[in-house]
């Protein structure tokens, strides 16, 4: 189930269109009607990925954060007491713990979102513990790293880097580049979600991390040298507001069930670059704004 907003993207699922196992539902995880057509159509689990997701645009705008991020999960909760929903797990963030210098969070870490995506995913994450405590629903919630690899929205900083080059621009790192981020490719943070369906107890949180750390500036250089580009490319602007320095994630209890991540920072980074070099018409469109129109002759839909 999708709103397909600017972020949503039909073109990226169309490797598993004819699949069995795969229906599409246009909705809003913010409307109780959408909600209980997506579940007449047979749910036993919900594994909520629903969310605006980028910070800065939180920071122009937070109003659709609040609306989706926070009443959308409320929505979905609603649904799953109403329902007997067999299991609930949300996708969350390492963001919710805040920034940390040393050392790295742990599931029992007290949050302190510095962003309003970061607070409003925060409010749902509560939302979920109390669903729990109050009404004993089968929910679970994770904390991951950051996530890559292919088919991400070009708004994000790797993705935006990556197809800069590829146009021939420059890339705009914020500050100095010395923020830390941790790094998952997102197979592996799929491996981990399979993981916790299977083994992941009702109640229980579950940190998702690699221990793959790197400043943004580490991950600008090695892009630029697997893309046989100079640093000249590199084009310093005006930090983002409350930028967080440092996120790094303990995932001791989640390896504990058995995974690992199996596609190294480099790796993956080779991988998501030839994808993306790959993948011209995909991510242009979207650069461009033309992707509704590219959207409608795919499908031939009208809005
Ligand atoms: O940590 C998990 C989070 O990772 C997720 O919860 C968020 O939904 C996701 O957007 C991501 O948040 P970040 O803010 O860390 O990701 P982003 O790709 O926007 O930025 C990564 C780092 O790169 C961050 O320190 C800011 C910096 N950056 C980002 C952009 C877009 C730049 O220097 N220049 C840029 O143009």
């Amino acid at each position: 189930m999708d709103k397909l907003t600017y972020a949503g993207n039909l073109e990226s699922l169309k490797e598993i269109e004819n699949d069995p196992n795969y229906k599409f539902v246009k909705g809003d995880i913010a409307s109780a009607k959408d909600v209980e057509r997506a579940i007449d159509e047979g749910v036993d689990k919900i594994i909520n990925y629903a969310a605006e997701t980028h910070v800065d645009r939180s920071i122009i705008s937070p109003d659709a954060f609040i609306k989706t991020d926070i009443f959308g999960t409320y929505t979905l909760l609603e649904a799953v007491k109403k329902y007997r929903v067999a299991q609930y797990i949300q996708i969350s963030t390492d963001e919710v713990f805040g920034s940390v210098k040393n050392g790295s969070f742990t599931e029992e870490s007290p949050f302190a979102p510095n962003s309003p995506y970061s607070a409003s995913k925060a409010g749902a994450d509560h939302l979920c513990r109390a669903y729990f405590k109050t009404y004993n629903l089968p929910i679970m919630v994770t904390h991951s790293c950051n996530v890559f690899g292919l088919n991400a929205h070009p708004e994000k900083m790797i993705p935006l880097f990556i197809t800069n080059l590829l146009e021939g621009k420059k890339v705009p790192l914020y500050g100095q580049g010395q923020q830390v981020r941790e790094w998952i490719f997102a197979q592996d943070h799929c491996a981990a979600i399979e993981t916790i369906i299977e083994k992941g107890q009702s109640g229980e949180v579950y940190n998702i991390g690699t221990g793959f750390e790197k400043t943004n500036l580490e991950t600008t250089k090695f892009i630029l040298q697997e893309m046989r580009l100079g640093e000249d490319k590199i084009e310093y602007i005006k930090d983002r507001l409350g930028h967080d320095w440092r996120y790094a994630i303990n995932s001791q209890k989640l390896r504990g069930l058995g995974w690992q991540p199996g596609v190294s920072w480099e790796e993956g980074l080779r991988r998501t670059i030839k994808w993306y070099q790959e993948n011209e018409t995909w991510w242009k469109c979207i650069k461009s704004g033309d992707y509704l129109e590219y959207y409608r002759n795919q499908y031939g839909k009208k809005n």
